[in-house]
């Protein structure tokens, strides 16, 4: 290891030591690779050298190295996003310049790694669901936004607005929050306020635009008109609050450890479209899905009746529904109901 003045850092270094930004968040943590976005990030701060472990990493080996990292950076994420919710639990205001810090790791991820939609579903959550729970919403939500065709600077603001999406809650009492067992109506009355509270924290708060602002406060409006907290419908719901409703129920889905270990992503995925039925932006779900099951192309799974094959199409209609090989057969799951995918086998 040897430190490095900031003009002779290049792209492909390893960092050997956690770097801060001035409001004492961790920005790139040690053993992170030097990509553009870190790049970029580090030239910013006023920082006299760094510390770096190898010269450069090239070709394959680069590629693999950054898709272990999903869970590092994720890990990361989740560390900077639970600083800040306690702090601004505690008063403090929050800045959007501050978000970009956090943001900007992930943010590479959602924009090199092409497999970081199969990555979302491996990730382990650690235990303390608010802050797991914003992190792969925002990450899902930055996904899905590249996915609908929208432009870098909506992908970074859906990212910001999808992590503080719940940030509303750090003003429910714990008592409310962390309540293990069924929230009563009043309870649950008060829970409800987390959108408008967030909405407003962030309102309060600097540098945050209409669509951030949008998205938080409109998270929990339906589809169908039966949302809160000013039941809008369909499209009176701003883009950022239908795509950030699709990352919530994906996540509230796919956090659940019973349901991972007991369930494929192809069930889950249908459970979604089922249960969002009316309620969730349609095209938004069907996009999000179709996407998923596209990265499972040429993945073996094993069917429910016990038959192992290999995904040869995804159906875009059907997502959960993929074209099968086994053996030397086809197996069309859109033809046949009864089968159904219970495990990757990777
Ligand atoms: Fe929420
Ligand atoms: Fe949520």
């Amino acid at each position: 290891m040897r430190r490095l003045s900031l003009e002779n850092v290049k792209l492909g270094m390893v960092i050997g030591e956690d770097i801060f930004n001035n409001f004492d968040v961790m920005v790139v943590s040690s053993g992170s690779i030097i990509n553009e976005n870190i790049y970029k990030l580090i030239k910013r701060m006023d920082l006299l050298d760094i510390l770096i472990v190898e010269k450069s990493i090239e070709g394959e080996k680069r590629v693999v190295v950054v898709e272990n990292n999903v869970q590092k950076t994720y890990d990361d994420t989740v560390q900077s996003f639970k600083n800040l919710f306690n702090n601004v639990k505690f008063g403090k205001q929050i800045v959007a310049d501050e978000l970009t810090d956090i943001l900007a790791p992930m943010l590479d991820q959602v924009n090199s790694n092409k497999l970081l939609a199969k990555s979302l579903w491996q990730i382990e959550a650690c235990d303390e669901y608010t802050y797991d729970h914003s992190v792969t919403v925002s990450m899902a939500a930055a996904l899905l936004g590249k996915w609908m065709g929208l432009g870098e600077n909506d992908i970074n603001d859906l990212a910001t607005a999808g992590l503080l999406h719940d940030i509303g809650k750090c003003n429910i009492p714990d008592e409310i929050l962390k309540k293990p067992d069924r929230l009563t109506e009043e309870e649950f009355k008060v829970m409800k306020t987390h959108s408008t509270l967030g909405y407003l924290l962030l309102k309060n708060g600097k540098g945050f635009n209409d669509s951030i602002l949008s998205g938080v406060y409109q998270h929990h409006e339906k589809f169908d008109g039966n949302g809160y907290p000013n039941k809008l419908r369909e499209d009176d719901i701003h883009q950022f609050g239908r795509i950030i409703a699709v990352a919530d129920v994906y996540s509230a889905m796919t956090s659940n450890r019973v349901y991972r270990s007991k369930m494929s992503p192809f069930q889950v995925a249908k459970l979604i479209m089922e249960y969002s039925f009316g309620y969730l932006d349609p095209v938004a779900v069907s996009i999000f899905l179709s996407n998923v099951g596209n990265f499972y192309v040429g993945t073996v799974v094993k069917l429910n009746n016990g038959l192992i094959g290999q995904i040869v199409m995804s159906n875009k209609a059907e997502p959960y529904r993929p074209l099968l090989k086994v053996d030397d057969e086809f197996v069309d799951l859109s033809k046949d109901h009864s089968l159904e995918i219970v495990a990757v086998i990777d």
